[in-house]
């Protein structure tokens, strides 16, 4: 099989951010309180998707679909919001890392590398509770399965 080399080039560049931002996190993520996602609490949920009504829809979606293009980059070569569905990447990412970016953004979460992109930073706006309820929120809709493999990748940064 013969496979494209701009596929081996994604593949790679996909490769090398995953292990930067591993080593980014570890230093970065110090300091910030253990957070335990709340989503088998119907209260916390319920709240949490108000919170995302109010603050996340509108560009990730009123379903969580993200926006139809978002794997389509912007001219100014930023990236459009993602879904936090399946399909998405965000149970890629521990709960840790996710408290982390949603409070105090993406660039901050990189240990400030230069990243321009349009994800809000939330710590100002909005309380520690109701990202955590967000984000208890957005796990919620995800099937059990992927509940369960995130429970796993998020209990080493717990
Ligand atoms: C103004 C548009 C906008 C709003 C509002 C917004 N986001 Fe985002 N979000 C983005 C964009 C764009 C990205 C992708 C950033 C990048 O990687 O360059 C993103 C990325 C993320 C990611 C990382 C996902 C991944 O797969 O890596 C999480 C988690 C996230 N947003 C959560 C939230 C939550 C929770 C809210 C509401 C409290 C919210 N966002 C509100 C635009 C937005």
């Amino acid at each position: 099989m013969k496979i494209a080399p701009h596929k081996i080039r994604t593949c790679f560049l996909a490769l090398v951010m995953m292990t930067t931002l591993g080593l980014a996190q570890q230093e970065s993520l110090a300091g910030e309180r253990t957070v335990f996602f709340k989503y088998q609490d119907a209260a916390i949920v319920e709240q949490g998707k108000e919170v995302y009504k109010q603050n996340c829809a509108s560009c990730h979606g009123t379903d969580l679909e993200g926006d139809p293009q978002w794997q389509v980059r912007r001219e100014n070569g930023k990236l459009r919001a993602p879904p936090h569905d399946v399909s998405g990447h965000t149970w890629h990412h521990p709960e840790q890392t996710l408290f982390f970016l949603v409070k105090h953004g993406i660039v901050k979460l990189l240990n400030n590398k230069p990243y321009p992109n349009d994800m809000p930073i939330f710590g100002e706006k909005i309380s520690d509770d109701e990202i955590l309820a967000v984000l208890s929120y957005i796990k919620s809709t995800w099937p059990e399965h992927l509940q369960k493999t995130h429970d796993q990748l998020s209990a080493h940064t717990h």
